[in-house]
Parts: C-alpha cells; sequence; structure tokens
C-alpha cells in the first residue's frame, strides 16, 4: 500500500472541497452508479484526478467522487471501484476507504453485484451482507501495520454492523422489498468460479460470490468505521442457472434492478439521518 499516494488523495480531496464534513461513504459497484441522482449534488470529481485512484478498468463503474447529501446525511460517493484482479495493487482499492476515515466518516456503505448461490436467491434480488468469506487468497492489512487500521490482527466477528442491517431491512419493508441476509464469498476474479467451485461454496455456507467488497470491509471495520453492504444478485452462480456467465448479464440486470436499488437507498439514508 502506498500511504504517501494516499495522503496525497486525502490532501487534493479536503483542498477542494474544504468545507466537506461527510459522515457517510458509500462505495457503488458496477452498474449502481445512478443512486448518486438521488443526492443533492456539491461537487463532484474525476478519479482520473485524484492521486492514487486512477480510472476504473471495468465497463459499468462511472469513476467519479461525488460529494452530496440525502436526508440531511452529508456523503461522499465514490462511483466506481478499483479491483484486486486489475493487478494494480491494494492502493486504489484502499484510497476510498482511507480518504472517508481520514475526512470523518463514520459510516461506509458498499455495494456490489453478485451471483446468487442460495437457493431462494435469484437475479435482481437484493441481499444485505451478514457476514463474508475472504477466498481472495490475498489480504489488503498484508505489510507493515499502521496504526489507521487498528490493531495488527482486526476482529472480524462484527464486521457488518448489526444496527445498519436492520436498518436495510426496515427500509426494504418500506419500499416493498424483501430483504434477506446472507454471506458473501469475495473470488479474486477475473475469470468467474467454475461449477464445482461453486459447489463447494455453496456448502460452506456461502449465499452469494462477487470479486470485490470484502477488502473495503475489512478495512473499514479495521479503522473503525460502521459498514454496510448490500449486494444485487446478477446471475445465477456458475453451473447454477445451467448457462454460460457474462459481464453483459451482469451489467443488464443491475440497470433492471436500478429503480429498486434506489429506492432502497433513499430510504435507507432516511434511517442514517
Ligand atoms: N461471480 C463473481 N463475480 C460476480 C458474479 C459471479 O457470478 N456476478 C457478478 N459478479
Amino acid at each position: 500500500m502506498n500511504y504517501a499516494l494516499l495522503d496525497q488523495a486525502v490532501r487534493f480531496i479536503q483542498q477542494t472541497w474544504p468545507e466537506a464534513h461527510p459522515s457517510t461513504a458509500l462505495i457503488c459497484g458496477s452498474g449502481w452508479s445512478s443512486v448518486v441522482e438521488a443526492f443533492d449534488l456539491h461537487g463532484s470529481l474525476s478519479y482520473e484526478d485524484i492521486p492514487g485512484l486512477g480510472k476504473p478498468g471495468v465497463a459499468g463503474h462511472a469513476g467519479e467522487l461525488s460529494w452530496g447529501t440525502l436526508h440531511g446525511v452529508e456523503t461522499f460517493i465514490f462511483q466506481g471501484r478499483r479491483h484486486y484482479y486489475e493487478g494494480v495493487g491494494w492502493t486504489p482499492i484502499a484510497l476510498p476507504v482511507y480518504a472517508a476515515k481520514k475526512c470523518g466518516v463514520q459510516t461506509v456503505v458498499l455495494t456490489n453485484s453478485a451471483g446468487c448461490i442460495r437457493e431462494d436467491l435469484s437475479p435482481g434480488d437484493l441481499l444485505v451482507v451478514r457476514d463474508h468469506f475472504n477466498f481472495m487468497g490475498a489480504n489488503p492489512l498484508i505489510g507493515d501495520h499502521k496504526p489507521c487500521w487498528g490493531p495488527r490482527f482486526p476482529d472480524q466477528t462484527y464486521v457488518y454492523t448489526e444496527t445498519l442491517r436492520e436498518k436495510l431491512v426496515a427500509a426494504g419493508k418500506d419500499t416493498g422489498i424483501d430483504l434477506s441476509q446472507g454471506a458473501y464469498l469475495a473470488a479474486a476474479g477475473p475469470s468467474y468460479e467454475s461449477p464445482f467451485e461453486i459447489q463447494a461454496f455453496k456448502k460452506w455456507g456461502a449465499d452469494a460470490v462477487g470479486m470485490s467488497t470484502v477488502p473495503e470491509a475489512i478495512l473499514a471495520s479495521a479503522a473503525g468505521m460502521n459498514v454496510a453492504c448490500v449486494s444485487c444478485m446478477t446471475n445465477y452462480a456458475a453451473g447454477i442457472g445451467g448457462q454460460a456467465l457474462s459481464h453483459e448479464e451482469v451489467t443488464h440486470t443491475t440497470q433492471a434492478t436500478m429503480p429498486r436499488m434506489k429506492g432502497l437507498l433513499e430510504n435507507f439514508w432516511k434511517r442514517l439521518g
């Protein structure tokens, strides 16, 4: 992790928006970027202008940091994330979490798209993440210990804040979305999983599978922030639906689910206020 670059990014954001005091950060997965439309915006920055962040390498990731307010909750909205499979290290993945912490954020909300494994889930469903499996074969905290990430060996028992999960479920009820909670498994990617891998993950208790989010959740929790995560089921995981997987299907389902995701997050923000 390049801390000189991370600190440069924080300085850049704070110098550009000296009056920003966000309590909350939203880090959007592919296709989730238009949730930004719900916010009253005060400014936007291109990822390419933020030191250490750079353009997301994936179609569907907008690559903008917006600063806005919704229901009185001042929020940094990171529209698009960087991934471990891009092979450029942890710095751009950690940057939104690091910058959020340094700018005073207490709550980090993560969104992603995922393949569904659990039998009662199907594409278009939304899942509140209760716990995760880190199956990336890597951890963003490997390396010199930095006190900003809390103790050397951070506990993983309470990564996803219970009160936030309850608020998400309640927001779902209000917006007509039946939300269940479950476990998200992060694989490194970029190849999708094989059907046999999915069968093994299912036996372990994984409900959904993706290639992101867990590093940010580990970091945000280690830094002492509250963490919530909503996953959009975009496809049946490999071997479950009997058809080949494609990124087109993932982006198409996310777009089709967008009005419900927007309604859910808007109602959730009301509860954060
Ligand atoms: N596997 C991994 N990542 C994903 C999937 C999947 O099935 N769907 C969306 N992102």
